[in-house]
């Protein structure tokens, strides 16, 4: 059908409205008013809210009103280590970090080593143990701050968690688990239970302190169901609600739908050779007319070009610049070559730094990792 589409925390398919999302699921747009607020604090307002990419929330205002009052809240934000990291991976972890930075907070970061394996019919548990070392090296390499940041695969760190894993499991009845997450018969009963896990560390630093810790999580919108689902059960359970503040994907180089890790030519990983990552940007789908005289003549389309949104999304922070960008390929002032020519550039500079932090956050991974 047309104009369907799918936004699950296990599926993103088709052409998705962002809109309706917010809809659908019930949650709030950012408004003025509170990126004001946001601004207030942070001093400087990030790209991605001034460019509406983190663009919905959950109880936003109570976790700002809480900080006003002095009253500190936590980072919960984590990785499906599913395998390698991808740009679209790296998107909210950015964001995570300038909001760390920006209101002092403590990060807890999950690998659910535990739910790749669950959900995938051919990853072992040493693959998402793998994966989750190689995905954490991605978010110490960008600096995050290791006093207050503490990253943990589930399987390592689960006699922390069980605790409030089990607390959860007790309120939440299998049609819940259904109606949110769509199992039937045949789904194993892991994957039933596992919503549970994803749940705790949102509770875990109230549980630790013994006392009410606000917690906000950084995510793309598709995790949105587990949430609902630890939002219900928090007051029984005698803890705040979690609040949330949600992006949307980053988008991969066919120029639709969400950068996917199992699409490997149309998606660019955190270890590809920057020359490598070069070729895919050349290779991309953009925008532009079939002929150089076509395009100078009636101009590219911005919104349906994967180079102008990697620009957008992540590799121009001068919004002046994205202006003039987008103007002058909508007049056919800027042909699709430069553009790409000009963000492979950017990109493959930006991999090489990326992989020398990767490289150097092998030393660093006992300061961040916390076990059982
Ligand atoms: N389930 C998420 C995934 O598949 C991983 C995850 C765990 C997560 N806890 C989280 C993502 C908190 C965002 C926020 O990627």
């Amino acid at each position: 059908m047309k104009n369907d589409f799918v936004v699950t925390p296990w599926e993103v398919k088709g052409e998705i409205d962002y809109d309706k999302l917010v809809e659908r699921f019930g949650t709030q747009r950012i408004t003025e008013e509170l990126l004001r607020r946001i601004k207030k604090h942070a001093k400087t307002l990030h790209p991605m809210l001034r460019r509406n990419i983190f663009y919905s929330h959950r109880d936003l205002g109570w976790i700002l009103d809480e900080y006003e009052k002095g009253s500190k809240f936590i980072l919960y934000t984590g990785r499906g280590p599913s395998g390698d990291t991808h740009l679209g991976h790296l998107m909210p972890w950015i964001f995570t970090k300038y909001l760390q930075d920006s209101f002092d907070a403590k990060l807890l970061f999950q690998l659910t080593d535990d739910e790749k394996f669950l959900f995938s019919e051919s990853l072992s548990l040493e693959d998402t143990k793998k994966y989750a070392y190689e995905n954490a090296l991605d978010v110490i390499a960008l600096g995050f701050d290791s006093k207050k940041t503490e990253i943990f695969l589930d399987t390592e760190f689960i006699a922390s968690q069980y605790r409030l894993a089990l607390k959860v499991a007790k309120r939440v009845t299998f049609s819940t688990a259904k109606a949110v997450f769509g199992f039937d018969n045949s789904s194993n009963i892991g994957s039933i239970f596992f919503t549970s896990i994803q749940s705790v560390p949102a509770f875990l630093e109230s549980e630790r302190q013994n006392k009410a810790v606000p917690c906000l999580i950084p995510c793309a919108i598709d995790q949105d169901a587990h949430f609902r689902v630890t939002r219900d059960v928090a007051p029984m359970l005698g803890y705040p609600k979690p609040s949330l503040i949600h992006c949307k994907f980053f988008p991969s180089l066919t120029g639709s739908d969400k950068m996917s890790a199992s699409k490997t030519e149309t998606s660019i990983f955190t270890t590809d050779a920057p020359e490598v990552a070069k070729k895919k940007i050349i290779d991309a789908f953009t925008g532009g007319q079939a002929t150089i005289k076509e395009q100078k003549e009636k101009g590219g389309n911005p919104d349906i070009c994967s180079i102008y949104q990697y620009c957008f999304y992540i590799f121009e922070e001068d919004d002046e610049k994205v202006r003039e960008l987008r103007e002058s390929c909508r007049r056919g002032g800027i042909l699709c070559g430069e553009c790409k020519r000009e963000l492979a550039k950017r990109v493959a500079k930006f991999l090489e730094q990326h992989q020398k932090k990767r490289e150097k956050a092998r030393d660093k991974l006992e300061e961040f990792v916390i076990k059982d």
